[in-house]
């Protein structure tokens, strides 16, 4: 997720389009970059790190020109440099672009353009579209080759691009990222989203999918991809700037848990494809995998959150990849002594790439002659530099301290790797492979279907806000989801004490607590175990406990024991820890709006655990 802005109008370019950049840091801060048309040409500068750096250096050495578009930068492909950094040009520099998204075929377009004779300086999918663009410029005019351009890519983009030919104009257009327009008096803006534009204007015009724009200081001229004019009436924007950077939501935890199925579908994307059906990763980790020993096993390190997404992997790598795997929390693997060899593969799952004791064990794991996998959402991280390879979640920033759209990433990535080595260890047959391929693909429209219970679960949070105590109880690949259920409820409520457990447990001891009114969530979804849980079910309703059961669409006989009933669409069990999250993750939320809790700084916790 990245920030893109563009101002045209009557004033210097340089310092709004800065201004616009600083109020989108929160989407994307590893390099930033400017460019600006002056009529003469476009001159651009790009910094690696945070946006100050790039202001310093423009600061010593202004950019002068009415006509500007900026960008700042989450890296998903392409290692955050001064190189990869945006905007990007085409050969002659005349056509400079800023772009947000995934394009999901650029290197085969990559591949045409080099072998047209274009020379590329960066390994980002963004700087094909600058090429793509001027090799339709050879025979069209702009306005077209943008167009046509537009119609070769496949994935989400937002983009502006500046063409030196074009003085005071920006085109722009966007496709499942989010782009929108500031119109003002005698001026017109691009932004990512409304806090870009709100300092200038609040007159905004938002973007649909597949949608073209050409932005002079006059206001924009709006068409479908084929041409055809589009007209849309402005809307104004009220809100203030903070509640703007959270889309409108309330917290940001809310918005990045709305998020979800758009986090996982940029996992997805460019990964796994419905037509043909193909998985296919970076060479990098696709080099690594088929070079795995054989005999290999896997020692899956994690902390918190990043621990139960790796729970989850066990399951799933041990069943469809059958590969033997243990999961160990990272704060006792470095100091367990653990026996690890060069056969050893030790799977690192972190959000930031920086928690201490994750790292510490993959140093200590490779100092043993383990090679390392990293599931990161962060590139350039150190977790993500120091990993023999790396699998991102392009989650895009997770600002709120529970972390929800980067463990549902997580899983999805896991689920990836398990059909990548499914297919590469035999372990499952061509037609079970393709099946749990397609639901994978389907992940973000379930993901979008669950969320609409979303009032329902608000209104049981309400009648459970003052419990003191909760337990969660799952099987299977939902033991995980108990455990993190309970995480997210004592991490952001921390009024409440909640504890996840195996439901078989319970006769070992859990269940003494469990009296009137005691308050327990199953995740009783369809499983092969689902009897073994309804029957968890039945000896808590036995003692007078009150369950709300996440169950899937349909089931009538949880319906007959829950005193609180939320269903999620049907899923194969192994994907059914993502959607079942979802669930657990707004009960908690809600739990603590309703108990007044700071969600997303709650006390005590940090988002990024760098001590020990
Ligand atoms: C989860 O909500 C917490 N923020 C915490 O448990 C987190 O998952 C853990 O600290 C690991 O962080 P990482 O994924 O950045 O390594």
């Amino acid at each position: 997720m990245c920030g893109i802005v563009g101002y045209v109008g009557k004033s210097e370019a340089m310092p709004i389009v800065l201004e616009a950049l600083s109020r989108l840091e929160y989407r994307g801060y590893d390099s930033a970059g400017v460019a600006i048309n002056n009529g003469r040409g476009i001159q651009v500068s790009r910094r690696v790190g945070k946006l100050k750096v790039l202001a310093e250096a423009l600061r010593r050495k202004p950019l002068k020109g009415a006509t500007g578009i900026g960008h700042t930068r989450w890296a998903t492909h392409g290692e955050p440099t001064e190189f990869n950094a945006h905007p990007h040009s085409d050969c002659s520099g005349k056509l400079v672009l800023v772009h947000n998204g995934i394009i999901e075929n650029y290197a085969e377009l990559k591949e045409r353009l080099i072998n047209a004779g274009h020379r590329f300086r960066s390994k980002t999918d963004t700087e094909v579209v600058a090429h793509l663009v001027e090799e339709y410029a050879k025979r069209h005019p702009i306005e077209q080759a943008f167009r046509l351009a537009l119609k070769d890519l496949r994935g989400s983009y937002a983009l502006c691009l500046l063409s030196q030919d074009a003085p005071g104009k920006i085109f722009g257009a966007r496709n499942g990222s989010p782009l929108l327009i500031g119109l003002g008096k005698g001026e017109s803006l691009f932004g990512s989203d409304a806090t870009a534009i709100m300092e200038r204007t609040r007159k905004v015009l938002y973007l649909n999918d597949l949608e073209v724009v050409e932005l002079t200081q006059q206001g924009a001229k709006v068409t479908t991809l084929s041409g055809k004019a589009v007209t849309r009436k402005p809307t104004t924007v009220n809100w203030n700037i903070a509640s703007a950077r959270k889309g409108g939501y309330p917290h940001y935890m809310l918005k990045e848990i709305h998020e979800q199925p758009d986090a996982v579908r940029q996992t997805i994307v460019g990964r796994l494809t419905a037509d043909p059906l193909r998985l296919v990763f970076d060479k990098r980790t696709a080099r690594f995998l088929k070079t795995l020993d054989p005999r290999t096993r896997f020692v899956i390190l994690g902390c918190g959150t990043a621990y139960h997404a790796g729970l989850v992997g066990e399951y799933m790598l041990e069943e469809f990849a059958k590969l033997p795997v243990v999961v160990d929390l990272a704060s006792e693997f470095r100091y367990r002594g653990p026996m690890l060899d060069k056969h050893t593969t030790v799977l690192a799952i972190t959000q930031s790439g920086e928690t201490a004791d994750t790292l510490a064990g993959i140093r200590m794991a490779k100092a043993q002659g383990a090679k390392v996998l990293a599931i990161c959402n962060v590139m350039g991280s150190s977790i993500a530099r120091e990993a023999d390879a790396v699998l991102y979640t392009h989650a895009g920033p997770e600002i709120a301290v529970a972390s929800t759209k980067a463990y549902t990433c997580q899983v999805t990535t896991l689920a990836l790797l398990t059909l990548f080595l499914a297919k590469a260890r035999r372990g499952i047959s061509p037609a079970q492979w393709r099946k749990l391929a397609e639901g994978l693909l389907q992940l973000p429209e379930t993901l979008e279907k669950t969320l609409q219970q979303e009032a329902h679960i608000k209104t049981i949070a309400a009648k459970y806000m003052r419990v003191r105590d909760f337990y969660y109880l799952g099987r299977r690949y939902n033991y995980p989801s108990a455990l993190e259920g309970a995480l997210k409820l004592k991490e952001i409520c921390p009024l409440i004490h909640a504890e996840g457990y195996a439901a078989g447990e319970m006769k070992h001891g859990p269940i003494s607590l469990i009296r009137r009114g005691w308050p327990v969530m199953f995740v009783a979804t369809d499983s092969p175990v689902y009897e073994k849980v309804l029957s968890n079910l039945e000896e808590v309703r036995a003692r007078k406990g009150s369950c709300i059961v996440v169950a899937s669409e349909g089931d009538q006989q949880a319906r007959r024991h829950a005193d609180h009933l939320i269903t999620v669409p049907k899923t194969d069990e192994f994907l059914s820890p993502i959607v079942a999250a979802i669930p657990l993750q707004l009960f908690a939320y809600y739990m603590a709006d309703a108990n007044g809790c700071d969600i997303d700084q709650p006390p005590n916790l940090a988002k990024s655990v760098t001590v020990e």
